[in-house]
């Protein structure tokens, strides 16, 4: 896959695309993160990308000139690829809120073009003229869109097929499938600062293992994010989840 960022502080990106997980999916030749900078694209004289409001207004807009002259750019350095495989993509607090669904959709294509927006926004006809899609990170404002650009990359990496060790990595995990959230994890020692590790987990008993997992994580789930859960507890969740209440209820 190949991911373009647009972006006025291209230096955001280097510590992070030349770390851990894209740092390795770039080695194995997976994933190319280009950046580039939309004040190369500005060609009047001052090199200026940010202008008022027309109809008045606090502060500034990004102008649409060096934008779409940049993902034009993008689009060309890209190649040759299917429309359906490639997606123009502005990061913005007014887009559709980002998820792990979006970031499996995503990861299918060939190319993406992110933009980070800045300022109070962006002109709107760059969205009309080459925008496909908007995306939030979540509801709060940023100062920008490179953090949310890099959330989207660092997601969408991590799905694609050999970056992460194990297969099994990206899919037994919290929103992967069922949509539930994780259950806890240990790992030696057995005890620490007083802390045993459940008794089950040492059990080698993988039925009762499993079941103690799925009793966990739809507790976990009824605990923290009830909107997750769409359907009724099916007969042999409810006795995981009863399992685990009358093994742990006294600690919490
Ligand atoms: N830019 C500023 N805030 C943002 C957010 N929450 N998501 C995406 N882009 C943003």
């Amino acid at each position: 896959m190949r991911v373009d960022v647009l972006t006025l502080f291209p230096e955001m990106f280097v510590p992070v695309i030349g770390a851990s997980m894209l740092k390795i999916a770039a080695e194995k030749g997976l994933l190319t993160v280009s950046i580039s900078n939309i004040r190369d694209f500005a060609y009047s004289k001052h090199r200026v990308v940010d202008d008022t409001p027309f109809g008045g207004g606090a502060g500034m807009v990004m102008k649409p000139e060096p934008l779409v002259i940049a993902v034009e750019n993008a689009l060309s350095e890209g190649g040759p690829i299917e429309p359906t495989q490639r997606r123009v993509i502005l990061m913005t607090p007014a887009g559709k809120v980002f998820s792990q669904a979006k970031a499996v959709e995503l990861a299918n294509l060939r190319h993406l073009v992110l933009i980070c927006g800045h300022y109070e926004g962006i002109d709107q006809r760059v969205v009309d003229l080459v925008v496909d899609e908007e995306l939030s990170i979540g509801d709060y404002v940023l100062t920008g869109g490179e953090l949310p650009a890099m959330v989207v990359i660092d997601s969408v990496a991590r799905l694609l097929p050999g970056v992460l060790g194990s297969e099994l990595s990206a899919g037994d995990e919290t929103f992967a499938g069922d949509g539930w959230l994780e259950y806890p994890h240990y790992t030696r020692p057995r005890e620490f600062r007083g802390r045993l590790v459940p008794e089950v987990l040492l059990s080698g008993d993988h039925a009762r293992i499993a079941r103690w997992r799925r009793g966990q994580s739809i507790k976990r789930t009824l605990a923290r994010r009830p909107d997750l859960i769409t359907a009724n507890l099916s007969l042999d969740d409810k006795k995981c989840l009863c399992t685990v209440m009358s093994e742990d209820g006294k600690e919490d």
